[in-house]
């Protein structure tokens, strides 16, 4: 028994100070191949790497290098084909593709491993796989983008009311709404992009993480795998996981402007608003109720920020209070990340389905344009251009609103007459500007909702995003 706990425990990679084998409620506990084994293709790629450099600098031969690099290759194929069998008890990743590699190629597979650490390899392979993974959710965010420029150019012309404090404000073109979201994307994309520009640097070398004594060329490998750079200091490379946070912060944003969206999809696709239809084919009924066509696609959206944000919160927990340098509680770095990305990704997508599966009441939005004193600002910008200093000019319109609402009517209801009754600097010419098109349209201010500068927004979305 005692032999074979002993065989057991030295077959570990770290086996060797080792007297006793590892529990297996402990090798259960440690180990996380079930979720890092979809790093394989960066570890590998990072490995090939490594192993190129080590041949360069003389600690391979050519030929242990060439071994080690047609190994590699053999085990990617295996686990592409999934026939390749990750063991729990060699913990991770790394340690499965290093076991099989000293098994397929013997003696050089077990040089692989010279002036490198887990500590190093595992950040490097993260950053791989963000950078990758990065570009992906940025192509996501330009696809759902493209539907929201869509639906911008079907509806422009489409007045409806915009709002604040969900009260009716001012109204506004339902392209210009559509557009907003754009912007948010576009935001998105950049912020990912100072992410992934910032996680660009090779952190291999760092080692365990005061570096090593071995005379490795960390440049030319940060070449070899497209990094812009290495990281200067390997305590920091081993424990460093803000990369890894940037990036959760990044899908936490997506999540909640996905999230705003996706709570306008409910309100406005109910009864009381019907300002939009969602496809049936994007809708769910209710086991009970006949009559029911639920919004579930943007309510799973809006409820999934939960889980987005919990990652981030997750990851900066987690690394709070981490004496330098590596702690294995970073492991749990991963989990939330690849659920945080899976979640985005699918959110995005879903979202960018729904964007072409929807269509809009484009007389509910005009009718809800009709109630709510929307160009009560007009009518005081009015004033202003008369000369009156603004805060007499809301008084003034505020008391005419006071006066409409007791006798139950519109501003646009009032006659000339009942106006200048508030100010005598109201004239004829106020009827234009009480208009909801002329409110729009004289909204010609950059970035405002005039027709002229949405269409001018619109043209240049459609240029960004590749839209003929
Ligand atoms: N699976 C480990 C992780 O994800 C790899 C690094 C292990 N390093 C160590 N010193 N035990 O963090």
């Amino acid at each position: 028994m005692s032999d074979e706990r002993h065989s057991k425990s030295s077959s570990k990679l770290w086996g060797g100070r080792f007297a006793e084998a590892t529990e297996a409620s402990v090798e259960a506990f440690t180990a996380s191949v079930q979720y890092d084994a979809r790093l394989y293709r960066h570890d590998i790629m990072g490995s090939k790497a490594h192993a190129r450099m080590l041949a360069r600098q003389k600690l391979l031969t050519d030929d242990e290098c060439e071994a080690i690099l047609g190994g590699l290759d053999e085990i990617c194929r295996e686990i592409d084909e999934g026939i390749f069998v990750f063991r729990p008890e060699l913990e991770d990743v790394h340690m499965n593709i290093e076991r099989a590699l000293t098994e397929k190629i013997g003696s050089a597979g077990e040089k692989l491993h010279t002036a490198r650490s887990r500590n190093d390899q595992v950040s490097l392979d993260l950053r791989l796989y963000l950078r990758e993974e990065g570009g992906n959710l940025s192509d996501l965010l330009a696809r759902t983008q493209r539907g929201f420029v869509v639906l911008a150019r079907k509806y422009l012309g489409t007045i409806m009311p915009g709002y604040t404090h969900l009260q009716r404000a001012q109204p506004v073109l339902l392209s210009h709404h559509l557009l907003a979201y754009c912007e948010m994307l576009e935001r998105d994309k950049d912020r990912l992009g100072d992410c992934i520009d910032r996680l660009n640097v090779l952190p291999l070398g760092a080692a365990a993480m005061a570096g090593t004594g071995l005379p490795i060329d960390r440049e030319s490998v940060a070449v070899e795998l497209g990094f812009k750079g290495i990281t200067a200091n390997s305590m920091d490379t081993s424990g460093d996981r803000d990369f890894a946070l940037e990036f959760l912060f990044c899908c936490t944003v997506i999540q909640l402007h996905l999230s705003r969206l996706a709570e306008e999809l409910v309100l406005w696709s109910s009864k009381e608003f019907g300002f939009v239809e969602i496809g049936d084919r994007y809708c769910t009924g209710s086991s009970i109720m006949p009559q029911k066509k639920n919004p579930d696609i943007p309510e799973l959206i809006r409820g999934k920020s939960g889980r987005v944000t919990g990652a981030l919160m997750s990851l900066l927990m987690t690394v709070k209070g981490l004496p330098l340098t590596y702690n294995r509680d970073l492991q749990e770095d991963k989990e939330p990340v690849f659920d945080a990305l899976d979640t985005v990704k699918a959110s995005l997508s879903i979202t960018a389905e729904l964007l072409d599966n929807m269509s809009f009441n484009t007389e509910a939005l005009q009718e809800a344009t009709a109630g709510g004193f929307m160009t009560a600002t007009d009518l005081a910008d009015y004033l202003v251009r008369k000369n009156m200093p603004f805060r007499h000019a809301h008084g003034v319109v505020g008391r005419i609103v006071a006066h409409c609402q007791k006798k139950g009517i519109e501003l646009d209801e009032m006659s000339v007459g009942e106006l200048r009754d508030f100010s005598e600097l109201i004239g004829d010419d106020i009827k234009e500007f009480l208009s909801v098109e002329g409110s729009v349209n004289s909204r010609i201010s950059t970035g405002g909702t005039a027709t002229v500068r949405v269409a001018e927004a619109l043209d240049l979305a459609e240029k960004k995003l590749g839209i003929a």
